[in-house]
């Protein structure tokens, strides 16, 4: 059972789920491995039980919990009757062509189906099917929906192992369970179920096109990323997704994003800008270091901290490594970053979306010179 410091009361070689399922049913909070990212469950229904992952996480009060369950039929227990059939004909499309996996459906709740605390007093709630063995194993045995934050503390990188959850929670939960590191590494993607269509409210796993090839004929609302843009971009309108108003995924240092097209000569500029940016740092005196990608990593010379993550020519590879190396920055004491954008195409819009709320919205253009 638990030592109450956090350390591991089931481990990945002899994962005990009915001692880390009865610590949830008794109102304790059990982090978990997803395909995503580690989640910090609770059992849904236990309002003591949500409010502790709120104080545990540090977490602002007004940004709602995921719903995580195992079988298709939790989903019409926590899904209020008014729901119409073209809402619910939308959803089982979405179901039946990416449950269990990392798309997460916004849906009106049925009141009184989960604790209150749970949907941040809004009149929907968010539900997905993670797709990892120890997760619906876990969900199965506690016989409740599970509502899991990802597992770090409000505003760092989420976690994409054990140790990540270790960092930031020891001492504050009753176990992890270790199922190594994510397969995803990014969250899932957050849509809303409303009668005139989808609406994308956090890029993730499951891509936009992917989306559209699974419904195309429904229209899917899809706010533009501040990638798109040309300068400096401050987040403006009131967020549709409480969760994406506060700080985000950020290191301790200050972080710059460059942005530029994916031709050799926009790559080029990218990576002299960087550096110039780099060593004007040093030379006040900073800790700088880079977020880069295996093809650029000789590129950078004289930097504190380099991290490389993934190759461009893989995206999922970047968007595996991307919260340890965001995490990886901190750890070496670094006090200026900069990240090198990735294209926003495909699970790429995900990535961008992370790295430019890692920056604090700090993003920089740069063309190619002719
Ligand atoms: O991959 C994931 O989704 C991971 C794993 C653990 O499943 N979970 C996760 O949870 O990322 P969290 O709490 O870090 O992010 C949940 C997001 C937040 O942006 C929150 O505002 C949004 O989902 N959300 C939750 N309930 C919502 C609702 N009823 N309406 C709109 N947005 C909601
Ligand atoms: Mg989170």
């Amino acid at each position: 059972s638990s030592d109450g410091q956090g350390h591991p009361v089931v481990s990945s070689e002899h994962p005990d789920i009915q001692a880390a399922a009865a610590l949830l049913r008794e109102g304790e909070l059990v982090a978990f491995p997803t395909e995503t990212v580690y989640g910090l469950g609770a059992d849904a229904t236990n309002t003591s039980a949500v409010e502790a992952i709120y104080h545990a996480k540090g977490r602002p009060s007004d940004n709602p919990l995921i719903v995580h369950i195992a079988e298709r039929s939790q989903l019409d227990e926590l899904i209020a009757d008014s729901v119409s059939q073209e809402e619910r004909e939308l959803a089982e499309r979405l179901i039946a062509r990416f449950w269990p996996g990392p798309l997460t459906l916004v849906l009106p709740v049925r009141p009184g189906a989960v604790s209150p605390r749970v949907t941040a007093g809004l009149a929907t709630v968010a539900v997905r099917m993670p797709d990892h063995p120890l997760a619906l194993a876990l969900i199965r045995a506690s016989g409740r929906p599970i509502a899991a934050p990802s597992a770090n503390r409000s505003g760092r990188p989420s976690p994409t192992t054990a140790r990540h959850v270790a960092e930031d929670l020891a001492g504050r939960i009753a176990g992890i369970i270790d199922g190594g590191p994510t397969a995803v590494g990014l969250e899932s993607t957050v849509v809303a179920i409303l009668p005139r269509g989808l609406e994308l409210l956090r890029p993730g796993g499951v891509t936009q096109q992917q989306l559209r090839e699974a419904a195309p004929d429904v229209p899917l609302h899809a706010p533009e990323l501040p990638s798109a843009a040309a300068q400096p971009i401050l987040p403006d309108e009131a967020p549709r997704s409480p969760g994406m108003k506060y700080a985000h995924y950020a290191p301790q240092g200050e972080m710059r994003v460059i942005l530029g097209g994916s031709s050799p000569a926009s790559r080029a500029a990218v990576i002299d800008h960087a550096a110039s940016l780099l060593a004007e740092a040093k030379r006040q005196g900073r800790r700088i270091g880079v977020l880069t990608y295996a093809e650029h990593e000789g590129r950078y010379h004289g930097v504190d901290h380099i991290a490389v993550c993934g190759s461009l020519r893989d995206l999922s590879t970047v968007a595996k490594q991307l919260y340890d190396a965001l995490r990886s920055f901190d750890e070496a004491g670094i006090d200026f970053i900069v990240a090198e954008g990735c294209p926003s195409e495909g699970v790429g819009e995900a990535i961008m979306n992370r790295l430019i709320k890692a920056a604090a919205y700090r993003i920089e253009r740069v063309e190619a010179r002719s």
